[in-house]
């Protein structure tokens, strides 16, 4: 029989995995120190587990209504499966039941397959940031997202 994903919340148990996670998506990983801070400033931590592993992780941050996507990642091997828009409905209904009524983040200008999950969901863009990344070369200008939510 085929094992269900669950949706569930991270903590500091869940530290060496999602780290190791992220660093295997991302040039310019976040610091183990960042995914500590969010998990002990009580940010949203939120991830999807099959058969005890660790599968994909967002970070959300709630100031008012205003919820910031701080950080996404889905394993490699399970990309394209639709977990990333699965985490993100679920995460997202529990910031809305958090008081949020809208959403942004920030996404590198070249990260297509970001891109288009969010505007699939139903962001849309209202800003750039020049330079707000680093790079291979020099520095990324950063797309500035956003979406009401229900
Ligand atoms: C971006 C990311 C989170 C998407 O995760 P995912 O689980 O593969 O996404 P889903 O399967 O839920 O895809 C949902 C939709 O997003 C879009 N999408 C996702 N990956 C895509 C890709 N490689 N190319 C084009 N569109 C893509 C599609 O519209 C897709 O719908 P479809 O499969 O019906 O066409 C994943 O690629 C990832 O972890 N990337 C590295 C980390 C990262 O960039 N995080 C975002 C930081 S802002």
């Amino acid at each position: 029989m085929k094992s269900a994903v669950s949706f569930d919340d991270f903590g500091l148990q869940d530290l060496e995995a999602v780290y190791d996670l992220e660093c295997s998506l991302n040039a310019y990983p976040w610091s183990k120190q960042s995914f500590v801070d969010s998990i002990e400033s009580g940010h949203g931590c939120y991830c999807l587990r099959k058969d005890g592993e660790l599968l994909a992780f967002a970070v959300i941050s709630l100031v008012l209504d205003e919820a910031s996507l701080l950080n996404l990642g889905v394993a490699k091997a399970h990309q394209r499966k639709g977990y990333a828009k699965q985490l993100l409905d679920a995460a997202l209904q529990q910031s809305v039941l958090a008081g949020a009524s809208m959403c942004i983040l920030e996404v590198r200008a070249s990260n297509r397959s970001a891109i288009d999950l969010y505007y699939d969901i139903g962001f849309y863009e209202i800003g750039q940031r020049p330079g707000y990344y680093p790079a291979a070369h020099g520095r990324e200008d950063a797309l500035q997202l956003c979406m009401p939510l229900p």
